[in-house]
């Protein structure tokens, strides 16, 4: 009852959600244009308390006269919800499982690539970089890794790059041991070391453009494509397609999926857990 109600306010104010995206796109070069409408519907709505403002073309109205307010709702466009682990059990399928197999089909032969897209404030890419130094020591292997972690909003990446976090942010590790292994304490905050930081090169980089990082063992893209509609999450997943070496894997999040037109050219890694892990 309640998604109809609101499908039936999307629908509603299509043209000007429609209208706003437009406009964000042209001032700000941030390209919401094929992100779902149901998002653009619940964060524009959310803004208009504090613009004062009742509805969808008095906020359009509202934006072209406050520049500052369109940032704003770029920023709240970007959901960039993350953290150390997020789902735990498909990490640890990664780190017994599909990483360690990887690992030991390329030592002594090439150099193991991943690209974590849409990577927000860097969590993701720690953890997997950690993960890493954990197995090649676990099998004492010699292997050379590369991690490419990549956002849209600048202000991510720097936050990324810097390596800082608030203690809390530790609260859901899969072993107790990393924190100190890891990570280093000022006051509040805990700080990554800096052998795990120069594992990983933070980039721009718009998944809505068409150019994408060839000669991966693994994508990552998670809790990302959701937002965007069909037609642009099939595209970009045909990207990935294109980007994935032999043998490599793509991980979704768990509510992701790839459409039927590509399941032929993965393969369910693991079919009983449900994991959005896939391999050609
Ligand atoms: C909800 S976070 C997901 C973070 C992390 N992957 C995770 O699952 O914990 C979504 C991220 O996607 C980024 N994003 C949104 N649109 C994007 C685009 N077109 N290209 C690249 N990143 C994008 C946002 O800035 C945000 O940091």
């Amino acid at each position: 009852m309640e998604d109809t109600l609101i499908n039936g306010q999307i629908e509603k104010n299509k043209k000007n959600i429609e209208q706003i995206l437009e406009y964000i796109y042209d001032k700000t070069k941030f390209d919401f244009r094929e992100y779902k409408h149901s998002t653009a519907f619940r964060r524009i709505s959310r803004r208009f308390y504090y613009c004062e403002v009742d509805n969808f073309s008095q906020y359009f109205d509202y934006i072209i006269k406050n520049y500052m307010e369109c940032l704003r709702l770029v920023n709240d466009l970007l959901i960039s919800v993350t953290e150390f682990f997020r789902d735990r059990e498909q990490w640890r399928f990664l780190y017994e499982k599909y990483l360690p197999e990887i690992l030991q089909i390329k030592e002594n032969k090439d150099c193991v690539r991943v690209w974590c897209a849409g990577c927000a404030s860097g969590e993701e890419a720690y953890s997997l970089a950690i993960i890493l130094e954990e197995i090649i020591e676990k099998y004492r292997l010699k292997n050379e890794y590369k991690i490419i972690a990549t956002d849209i909003a600048v202000s991510h990446i720097y936050r990324a790059q810097s390596g800082i976090y608030k203690k809390e942010s530790l609260k859901n590790l899969p072993f107790e041991f990393i924190r100190e292994k890891y990570f280093s304490t000022d006051n509040d905050f805990i700080i990554i070391k800096k052998e795990i930081k120069k594992r990983i090169e933070f980039k721009f980089h718009s998944l809505t453009d068409n150019n994408f990082f060839p000669s991966q063992d693994l994508i990552i893209c998670r809790n990302t494509l959701i937002y965007f509609t069909r037609k642009l999450q099939a595209r970009i997943i045909k990207g990935f397609c294109d980007c994935l070496d032999k043998n490599g894997a793509l991980w979704l999040g768990k509510a992701e999926n790839i459409f039927k037109e590509y399941e032929l050219r993965f393969k369910f890694i693991d079919p009983i857990n449900k994991f959005f892990i896939y391999g050609r």
